[in-house]
């Protein structure tokens, strides 16, 4: 088959948003990537929406609708029609999309953002698909994004750089079965209740329980397993909780800070995305300026020291008590709503949402050319 597009004059970058996918997360996903098409300047941009289902097919939404949602807000729909088959191999620096149904239609990407949260979006697998197929894309690579996605990595690589984390420990399904009551032992011992048990590599707080007496230990942390095969138990910290966001590739910039005001115990899956009221968003966070200013530095260390470019929200716990705070995750495909903290904060700092997309876009491309000019084959 012919090559598409390659002596068309092409003025206008083809951006393929990819949304949905495999993950507990499909359906942030569809709220976000109605924003971001939205969003995308149509003067500069041809968009092409490409909804992922739960099984991870692939289909391009001739039409994408943008449903509303009294949730939510808005959501873009996902219409199962034509199965697209991708082929990565055929031309450099583009992707290709086949539609399996009618025989030779094709769509070509030159650019992909992908609007994916958790697993198989935001872990480093769908980055490798990109990468193989040699387009440039949006967002971390793939070692920071599957770094950023376990938090037993993240937080040892953090601890090497001097980045605060709060204490815990890592637990293996084979261990766990093996010597329950050596690991609960060893928990009690190392950590003082509350804790928080929690599966490694899920984001939403699914799988999540706050633990406050011993005989709820070991169902949370059975529960953990339900998600993941190695999970965590950490210290709970009595804790304000401030995130930052942070944009670039060799000299990252970090954003204001917010403050997230959970109306709940803690900010669980509930008070995320169920109840309406579940959280409040002070942005900036009102916290004093000499400690805003040694949190954003942190983000921005902890963001180097996980191997990030591109964008990453950089989430801390504030204590209480002491006043300390500990850097607890990033998240490198940060909730990206209209009213999501991620552009919120680069609002507040100057950046407009639709600005952010444009200079998301520039930093794909000039990773891409950098990537480019020393990956041979
Ligand atoms: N060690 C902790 N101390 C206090 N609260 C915690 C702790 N760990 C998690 N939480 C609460 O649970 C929420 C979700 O945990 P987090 O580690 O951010 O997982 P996720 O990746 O699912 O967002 C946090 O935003 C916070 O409200
Ligand atoms: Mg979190």
């Amino acid at each position: 088959m012919k090559p598409a597009g390659k002596n068309q004059r092409r003025s206008k970058l083809t951006i393929g948003v990819l949304y949905g996918g495999r993950s507990g997360e499909h359906d942030v996903s569809l709220c976000s990537a109605a924003s971001v098409v939205a969003a995308l300047d149509k003067t500069k941009y041809d968009v092409v929406a490409i909804g992922i289902d739960r099984d991870g097919r692939w289909y391009v939404q001739d039409r994408p609708e943008i449903i509303a949602d009294k949730d939510f807000g808005r959501i873009l729909s996902l219409k199962k029609k034509g199965a697209w088959l991708v082929n990565h191999f055929e031309d450099r620096n583009r992707l290709h999309l086949y539609d399996m149904d009618s025989r030779g239609k094709k769509v070509v990407v030159d650019l992909v953002f992908p609007v994916l949260h958790g697993t198989y979006g935001e872990d480093g697998t769908m980055q490798g698909l990109l990468e193989l197929a040699r387009v440039p894309y949006v967002g971390v690579d793939v070692a920071g994004s599957a770094i950023g996605m376990d938090k037993d990595v993240a937080k040892r690589l953090l601890a090497q750089e001097g980045v605060p984390v709060v204490p815990w420990i890592t637990v293996s399904r084979s261990d766990w079965l093996a010597r329950p009551q050596k690991i609960l032992r060893g928990a009690l011992k190392r950590l003082e209740m509350p804790v928080f048990v929690k599966p490694l590599r899920t984001g939403s707080s699914v799988g999540i329980k706050k633990v406050k007496v011993k005989k709820d230990l070991a169902p949370a942390v059975d529960y953990a397993f339900g998600f993941d095969t190695r999970i965590m138990i950490e210290k709970g910290i009595d804790c304000r909780e401030i995130e930052c966001a942070v944009l670039g590739n060799e000299d990252p910039r970090a954003s204001v800070l917010g403050e997230i005001l959970p109306t709940h115990e803690y900010y669980s899956y509930e008070a995320k995305y169920l109840d309406p009221e579940g959280a409040k968003m002070n942005i900036p966070a009102k916290i004093p300026a000499r400690l805003a200013a040694a949190i954003r530095k942190c983000a921005v260390l902890g963001f180097r020291a996980l191997n990030c470019n591109s964008m990453a929200r950089v989430d801390f716990f504030l204590d209480k008590k002491t006043g300390a705070f500990y850097l607890n995750e990033i998240n490198t495909l940060p909730g990206f709503t209209g009213i999501s903290m991620y552009p919120k904060l680069w609002e507040a700092t100057g950046l407009s949402y639709s600005a952010l997309l444009d200079r998301l876009v520039e930093l794909a491309l000039a990773r891409h050319r950098e990537k480019s000019a020393v990956i041979t084959g």
